[in-house]
Order: structure tokens, then C-alpha cells, then sequence
């Protein structure tokens, strides 16, 4: 039976999604748009198999054919970022990290992960996550001018000794240097553990600093620059570091692995792989400072001055509305970005005063530099007018006919 004769609540809904992804612009640096095969891989009957284990080593029947998903997509993520051993099971980023953690720590070491309010992740140790619960965590952070301080982060190491450094973020518009994160490591005797999650589509494809070989062990998602599906994965070329990883996911903090779920990541991998990938990632970075460089000739500072990667951070510290006020007058006009707290933060954190605005996803629907131009002077046109909703709806409407010749999905594929 089809979803529509089953259940028409949920399929007018995700129709309804459909129709909001395609019709306005993505611009949260977080999101992407995956491939329809990667989609239809994870709509399949893997989702019907349990294959607790690794390849090779199941608790179930049955698993030959799961088995060689799982290496295949093993030796394609190890392929892709040049290591010796990849888990291809975290059902998300937060799991890989928290599976990271379980491998190397033991509850009430010492981290050191950059601030959640400076552009870090909640599991680089904040209070209100297990990586903040289980662990003594420290963090260091950006200067006003946006940027890490590595003399400043060794300051920090030396006081707080930690067991682990935390490197990687989810809101920092510059490249991170893995080679200095390593000498400091060493300096206190840390491991150094790098969550790429954001950067890693611009690593794959040597847009961006390598991790390895400065890093003990990298983690990422598959769904953000990566473009896959929904997922984490953690590498590493350490064999002993490798073991206790493999046993921190399972059976130390997951049961079965989603096999969907993986069969998709290998195909997302194969998109990574290939020559094209390495345009995209260009393209991705090329968008971005774009929409940096328009922002800043339209009067509007960014948070460290411009941008190395995919995306950008507006300052309104000196423009008198919030980021939450931005959020909502560009969402009206059609465009999705969030509020991100900025150096120097005046407000609270749900109202924060910066916007995090991201190119991967408008990227993958096959926009360059002049779309990217176009939309920096709506969103400047938007926010020197925030209060005229006639004009929000005008942008909208311009944006939608922008947006419709920019096919990503069509109904018949869902
Ligand atoms: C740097 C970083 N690490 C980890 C994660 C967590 O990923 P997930 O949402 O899949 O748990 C994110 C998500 O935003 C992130 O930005």
C-alpha cells in the first residue's frame, strides 16, 4: 500500500516539506539536500535487518549481504579521508562523539572543546550534554576578531591539563589549523580529537586543512558539506584507538546498526569520490565568499572579517535589530538561515546578535556566484528594511521564481 491510501496525514505533510524545501531558499550551513539514490537505498528492505557486529563478526544470521555493504562503505570513507580504519555505524554526530569519548575517556576526565557560544558543539563538553555530565570539561574560544588564538588555547591546556582536546565547530567561518591544535596537544599531552562534521565535503575534496595526520581521531556526520545521508562516522589510524572505538559504539552506546542507513552512506561516499565532488566543494566555498563579499559592501560586518569555507557569520552588533529579528524577516522573505550568537554577544542566546548563513545546500541545487550575489542583496535589501513586510513578501515571491529554476527534488521521486 502506498503512504498516500495508508496514511494521508503524514504523506500531505511530507508533501507539504517537499514543497518548503524546494520553494525557499536552504541557507542553514548545516543542511544539504542528499542524492535521490542515496535516498532510495535508505527507503529500502535494509531497513529490515539486524546485523549487531561488525563485518565478518555478527550476532545474527543472515548478514552476508549487509556484511559487504558495511565494508564497502568502511573502505570508501577510509578512502575518502586517507586513513586506516573507519566506523561507519554512529547514527549521528552526537553518537560518533559520544562513542569517541567512550573509546578514549573514562567519566570525570578532563576536555577541552571549543565554547558552544564561540561556535562549538554542544557535545564539546557543554553542561547540558553527556560530554559535559560524564567529562570535566574546559573550553577556550574566538577573539573579538572572530578568530581561534592558538597561543591563547595552549594558555588554557597548561592550566587545565586535559585528557583530550576537542577541535572542529559548528559556526566558525575560518579554516582550523590541526597542526597547531597538535602541537598544543603535545605540549600537555592530550590526544587531539577532531569533529569535522561541518567542514569535512571541503576536506574529502581538499578544500580545507587535513585533520589527519595532526589528529588521534576525526568524527563526522554524513549530512551537512558531506551531502549523504543522516549519520555520523569516526576515523582513525591508531589500531588500539580503532578496537576501543569499534567497542564504545557497540556494544558500548548502540544495538543494532540502521543497515539503510549505511548502504546510503557508501553512496554518498561514491558522490565524494569522484571528480565532480571536488567542483562542488570549489563551488561551495566560491559561493560563500561571495555572499560574504555583498554582505560586506552592503554595510554589514562579518564575524572575522570574511570567510575560508561554507559559510558565513553577519555581526548585527552595530545594526539595530537582533538575530532572532533577522531570522525571522529573511524567513518571511523566503530564505532559512539561523540566529547564532557573535564575539562580544550583548544578548541572550535565543536571541543572540549574528546570523549563520551557509552555501552547501543552494550549491547542490546548482547555484554559483551571480545567484549568490542576487540573494546577499536581498538579504541586505531585507534586513535595511526589517520591518516592511511588504517588501519580505515581494522577496519571496522573486525568490521562489529564483528558486523554481533550480530543480532539486520533484514530486514523482517521493
Ligand atoms: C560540529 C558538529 N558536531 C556534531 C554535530 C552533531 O550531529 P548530529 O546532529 O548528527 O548529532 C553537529 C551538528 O550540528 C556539529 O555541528
Amino acid at each position: 500500500m502506498s503512504l498516500e491510501s495508508y496514511d494521508k496525514e503524514i504523506f500531505d505533510l511530507t508533501q507539504n516539506e517537499l514543497k518548503r524545501q524546494c520553494d525557499h531558499l536552504e541557507m542553514i550551513a548545516s543542511e544539504n539536500f542528499t542524492y535521490p539514490e542515496v535516498m532510495e537505498v535508505m527507503g529500502s528492505i535494509l531497513t529490515n535487518k539486524y546485523a549487531e557486529g561488525y563485518p565478518g563478526k555478527r550476532y545474527y544470521g543472515g548478514c552476508e549481504f549487509v556484511d559487504e555493504i558495511e565494508q564497502i562503505a568502511i573502505d570508501r570513507c577510509k578512502k575518502l579521508f586517507g586513513c586506516e580504519f573507519a566506523n561507519v555505524q554512529p547514527n549521528s554526530g552526537s553518537q560518533a562523539n559520544q562513542g569517541v569519548y567512550g573509546a578514549l575517556l573514562n567519566p570525570g576526565d578532563k576536555i577541552l572543546g571549543m565554547d558552544l557560544s564561540h561556535g562549538g558543539h554542544l557535545t564539546h563538553g557543554a553542561k547540558v550534554s553527556s560530554s559535559g555530565k560524564m567529562y570535566e570539561s574546559f573550553f577556550y574560544g574566538v577573539e573579538l576578531d572572530g578568530r581561534i588564538n592558538y597561543d591563547k588555547v595552549l594558555e588554557i591546556a597548561k592550566v587545565v591539563r586535559p585528557k583530550m582536546i576537542v577541535c572542529g565547530a559548528s559556526a566558525y567561518a575560518r579554516q582550523i589549523d590541526f597542526a597547531k591544535f597538535r602541537a598544543i596537544a603535545d605540549e600537555v599531552g592530550a590526544y587531539l580529537f577532531a569533529d569535522v562534521a561541518h567542514i569535512a565535503g571541503l576536506v574529502v575534496a581538499g578544500e580545507h586543512n587535513d585533520p589527519f595526520p595532526h589528529c588521534d581521531v576525526v568524527s563526522s556526520t554524513t549530512h551537512k558539506t558531506l551531502r549523504g545521508p543522516r549519520g555520523g562516522i569516526i576515523m582513525t589510524n591508531n589500531e588500539e584507538f580503532a578496537k576501543k572505538i569499534n567497542s564504545s559504539i557497540f556494544p558500548g552506546i548502540q544495538g543494532g546498526p540502521l543497515m539503510h542507513v549505511i548502504a546510503a552512506k557508501a553512496v554518498g561516499f561514491k558522490h565524494n569520490l569522484s571528480d565532480e565532488w571536488r567542483v562542488y566543494a570549489k563551488q561551495v566555498k566560491a559561493n560563500a565568499k561571495k555572499l560574504g563579499e555583498v554582505m560586506l559592501s552592503r554595510g554589514y560586518d562579518l564575524v572575522s572579517g570574511g570567510t575560508d569555507n561554507h559559510l558565513i557569520l553577519l555581526s548585527l552588533l552595530n545594526k539595530p535589530f537582533s538575530g532572532k529579528d533577522a531570522d525571522i524577516a529573511l524567513g518571511n522573505s523566503g530564505i532559512t538561515v539561523n540566529k547564532n550568537t557573535v564575539p562580544g554577544e550583548i544578548r541572550s542566546p535565543f536571541v543572540t546578535s549574528g546570523v549563520r548563513i551557509g552555501s552547501p545546500a543552494l550549491t547542490a541545487r546548482g547555484m554559483k556566484e551571480a545567484e549568490f550575489e542576487l540573494i546577499a542583496n536581498k538579504i541586505a535589501d531585507v534586513l535595511d528594511d526589517i520591518n516592511n513586510t511588504a517588501l519580505q513578501a515581494k522577496v519571496k515571491a522573486e525568490l521562489k521564481e529564483l528558486a523554481s529554476k533550480f530543480i532539486i527534488y520533484n514530486k514523482a521521486m517521493f
